[in-house]
């Protein structure tokens, strides 16, 4: 691949566009006589009736799409700077796709003062371990999506945590497929409330970003079916996106746009999906996609050339292409134009209610973020702590966000330089407009300080004279780039220093991802923030003080050093590169997952490694108590516990339920969870079914899942490697369809 802008960053001129242009309303152009206007009608039995009415133009057109961002010559007039345009067909009421990136929010894609709002990471979202906050963070997303005039967002990552240094993991959802996978239907179909199409992506094995458009991923069948292709399976069966992206890379051996196997055998016939598979910015490579079940080539000015117009007529006039398959490929887009609310007319939106989306981000942001050491109950903040030291990780400026694509920049962000060696086309290090110094300065009873850390003897002396020091410590990542997997060498001084001048130290990170932490043992608190989105400062210090009791939950394992890790390091890393390439560019190489679906704390289990922090934990200002687990077998998996409050005050615990070991094999498995707020003293049952797909094993012969009959040996607790409650219960054999 090249470059994602292959013309310069932002050296194209483009007029300024009108931002907020309405969707044209399909209602308008669309005469009461169309028969697929009837909404009585099933989207596929429109899409047939529409598509029976399109010239071979109109159908090539609605399989390539523009990238407004780059286009030349410039968009249409009312076209906004942004991911992706494909005109629609007025003579048949059909719209303008308009598409815009994506998960964290409506991404600014250029934009000047924009004012979307920004979400927390997925990292953090997944850390809530909760998909009513999915849900209403995607519900509210969608409707800035139609508010600002689009109807396509390109969200929904799904790629799994395989290793800590991948500089999108801030975008995705952690290491188990369960819960990526039902975080991410929940968001898809918060979205699609709002008359939205969502997307899944990046299908498949996007795992890390270094030489992401020409590494071969290598993982047998069943690995990724229990893994990878598992969350997606979940995502897309409970969410039903409209749309799928596939990746860059390549999955043994074919391109992930281009490959027969994932986007037609898998997703297409085994899950019976029906939406439309649109591939990434600059991901197509040849027509040969079409036959292997790419549907729509985006972003065409990033491709070698533009694939799916003169090429696809020759290759359907050689016989190359049927007919059929560029039916299908239409019928594919307008069946989710009609499913999603794309084609009706449906209520205005109403107009962009900043605040109000802002209170969604920060909910999202006070469920999530993770406890994760307390000795001595050094949080939340005594009322006695009097001179309190904020130091380090620009606390005064704002909270940090993720680059790349993703990257929304609500009004009131500070943009800092973008870091050397990171992608010449990001928007800079932005920092969302939640200064955690100011709130926790507005909850304070004595005086606060403040040192940026640069200045090491300055950062002491106020440490010194405190009676707690909170570091905030951050590591930008971003889209196309991979990450060390530890803080800078001056931040790890900066903590160790502060943390001998001060005893009560604490230590609030803004990551992207799992970091090693060879300080922690020096620190007395520390707070996984991740990115904690725009009222993220707010919700630190909400935490900090105690008026939150911290219930997040670590999607992905901590380890305690690089070589417990399968890789510590993105493969390809050393490969020569021509001066001068995007990171993401070079000579192909291969990527063995050897650990095939052993991703995170399945790796860290079957090697009995012990991590930092496991997968699932998470720290509360309240104690929990596990009571004996009843299990319930035969045709299904089912668990109970009644877990008490032993402490002081109300919090919610999240009660995992893993597989430890089954008759075939011993693969440590999250099985499902339970979230449950309990006041001091209450105690509740929770009930938890297991997941079949995560008690099955793949059949690749048989073609389907295999739950072997016998002893299947699980715990509930309160992470991967805390069995509070044990049982073994008996299950009976079962296949399970793919
Ligand atoms: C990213 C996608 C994004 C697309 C459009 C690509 O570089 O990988 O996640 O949706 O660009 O901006």
């Amino acid at each position: 691949m090249k470059s994602r802008f292959p013309g310069g960053p932002f050296g194209f001129a483009l007029g300024a566009l009108a931002l907020g242009a309405a969707v044209a309303t399909p209602a308008q152009a669309q005469p009461q006589s169309f028969p697929w206007r009837d909404p009585g009608l099933s989207p596929d039995a429109r899409a047939d009736l529409v598509l029976g009415q399109m010239t071979q133009d109109e159908k090539i057109a609605l399989i390539h799409g523009n990238f407004p961002r780059v286009m030349k010559p410039a968009p249409p007039p009312g076209v906004v700077l942004s991911a992706g345009f494909i005109a629609g067909v007025p003579r048949l009421g059909l719209p303008d796709l308009r598409e815009s990136d994506a998960s964290l929010g409506v991404a600014a894609a250029g934009r000047k003062d924009d004012d979307a709002a920004a979400l927390p990471s997925g990292m953090l979202l997944a850390s809530t371990w909760n998909a009513d906050v999915a849900f209403a963070g995607g519900a509210m997303i969608g409707k800035e999506t139609r508010q600002k005039g689009f109807n396509v967002l390109l969200n929904g990552g799904v790629n799994l945590t395989r290793d800590p240094f991948n500089g999108r993991n801030f975008e995705y959802l952690g290491e188990d497929p369960l819960l990526a996978g039902t975080l991410a239907g929940a968001a898809i179909r918060g979205i699609q409330s709002q008359h939205v199409v969502s997307t899944a992506k990046h299908y498949l094995m996007n795992d890390q970003e270094t030489g992401r458009g020409v590494y071969d991923a290598r993982i047998g069948e069943a690995a990724m079916r229990e893994s990878d292709l598992l969350a997606f399976e979940i995502a897309i069966k409970t969410g039903q996106p409209g749309s799928v992206m596939c990746a860059y890379n390549r999955i043994n051996g074919a391109y992930a746009c281009e490959n027969p196997h994932t986007l037609t055998d898998v997703l297409k016939t085994d899950w019976g999906w029906k939406g439309w598979v649109m591939s990434d910015w600059g991901a197509v490579h040849s027509v040969d996609a079409a036959a292997a079940g790419l549907d729509q080539e985006s972003g065409q000015e990033l491709d070698r050339q533009v694939f799916f117009d003169q090429p696809l007529r020759l290759a359907l006039a050689s016989g190359k292409l049927t007919p059929a398959r560029l039916d299908d490929m239409v019928r594919r887009i307008l069946r989710s134009e009609f499913a999603f609310g794309l084609v009706d007319p449906v209520p205005a939106p109403g107009p962009l209610d900043v605040q109000a989306d802002a209170r969604v981000s920060q909910a999202a942001a006070e469920a999530g973020i993770v406890l994760l050491k307390n000795d001595g109950n050094v949080l939340p903040l005594a009322a006695n702590a009097k001179r309190i030291a904020v130091i380090g990780g620009h606390a005064d400026l704002g909270v940090l966000s993720g680059g790349g694509s993703s990257q929304v920049i609500p009004l009131g962000s500070q943009v800092l330089p973008r870091p050397p060696g990171s992608p010449e086309w990001v928007e800079g290090t932005v920092y969302h407009p939640s200064a955690p110094l100011p709130a926790i300065k507005a909850r304070a009873q004595g005086e606060v300080t403040f040192q940026s850390g640069q200045n090491l003897p300055a950062a002491i002396a106020a440490a010194k004279a405190a009676d707690v020091a909170i570091v905030f410590v951050e590591q930008w990542a971003s889209e196309a780039i991979d990450v060390p997997i530890r803080l800078s060498p001056e931040q790890e001084a900066l903590i160790e220093q502060v943390a001998a001048a001060n005893p009560r130290t604490i230590v609030v990170l803004e990551n992207g991802g799992p970091l090693l932490m060879p300080w922690l043992g020096k620190v007395k608190g520390v707070v996984e923030a991740w990115y904690p989105g725009m009222r993220g400062g707010e919700a630190i210090a909400r935490i900090l003080f105690g008026e939150i009791n911290p219930s997040g939950r670590l999607p992905a394992t901590f380890a305690a050093d690089a070589g417990q890790l399968p890789r510590a390091r993105p493969v390809g890393a050393d490969r020569p590169q021509p001066a001068g390439a995007a990171p993401d560019a070079g000579a192909a190489f291969p990527v063995d997952y050897a650990e095939g679906s052993s991703a995170g704390y399945r790796w860290f289990a079957e090697k009995g490694s012990k991590p930092l922090f496991p997968f699932g934990y998470g720290l509360s200002y309240t104690r929990f108590r596990y009571g004996a687990l009843q299990t319930t077998g035969g045709r299904a998996l089912t668990a109970s516990l009644a877990v008490t409050n032993t402490g002081q005050r109300e919090g919610v615990e999240t009660v995992q339920l893993y597989l430890k070991k089954g008759p075939a094999r011993a693969q440590r498995r999250l099985l499902g969870w339970a979230q449950v707020k309990l006041k001091p003293g209450e105690t509740r049952t929770v009930q938890i079914t297991a997941e079949p797909k995560l008690l099955a094993d793949w059949n690749d012969g048989a073609h389907g899942w295999t739950i072997a009959q016998g002893r299947y040996d699980v715990f509930a607790g309160p992470n991967a490697e805390s069995p509070a409650a044990s049982a073994a219960v008996q299950l009976d054999a079962q296949t399970l369809a793919p």
